[in-house]
């Protein structure tokens, strides 16, 4: 009984001391098999969305007056509203249901804070696009901002998508 113990503790302790010797091996090779970067050695490219596109300046949510006043640049054509309405349904459908309706359809809409009703027409007379537009790359109070996943133009294009939903 006693040698039974005594060869259990010596198998423990060997395994244990293998691992150590392993993990020693690897830590001591580690620095030099790493993929490190040199200086000057290689050139890489800018992975896709942290360059600016359009160069548009976007004023910060606190100066949405100022966005408000922003003409809207694009024309409301079938194009512009068709493009509008893809990225509506990738991003804004979450919260705001396929018809913008807000609270009602939606996976997210639902349970989230209740979404203003993007087709009521009294608010579709007060915001100006602008306003809108800035809603969209700044965010809102509770709503995030999607300046980094749009271009300002495809923002654009989702206000006059927006527009298209006023109820008459
Ligand atoms: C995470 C949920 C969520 C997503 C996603 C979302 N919104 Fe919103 N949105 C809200 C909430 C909540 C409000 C109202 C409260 C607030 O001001 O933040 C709102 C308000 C708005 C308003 C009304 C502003 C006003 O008062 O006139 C507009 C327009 C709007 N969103 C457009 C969009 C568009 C376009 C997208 C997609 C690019 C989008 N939202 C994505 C939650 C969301």
């Amino acid at each position: 009984m006693k040698y039974l113990f005594i060869l259990v503790l010596l198998l423990v302790v060997a395994s244990g001391g293998l691992m150590g010797m392993v993990i020693v091996l690897r830590f001591v090779n580690n620095m030099t098999q790493t993929a490190k970067v040199v200086p000057g050695e290689r050139v890489f490219r800018m992975p896709a969305g942290v360059v600016p596109r359009g160069g548009a300046l976007i004023p910060p949510r606190e100066q949405r007056d100022v966005a408000a006043r922003q003409p809207n640049p694009i024309k409301p054509s079938t194009e512009s509203v068709a493009v509008g309405r893809q990225h509506f349904v990738t991003f804004c459908s979450p919260c705001h249901g396929p018809e913008g309706k807000g609270g009602v359809t939606g996976p997210v809409a639902t349970k989230f804070i209740p979404t203003p009703d993007l087709t009521n027409a009294e608010l579709q007379k007060q915001r100006t696009d602008g306003y809108w537009h800035s809603y969209i790359v700044a965010g809102g109070a509770v709503m995030p901002s999607y300046g980094e996943a749009l271009s300002t133009q495809e923002a654009w294009h989702i206000v006059n998508f927006l527009r298209t939903l006023a109820a008459r």
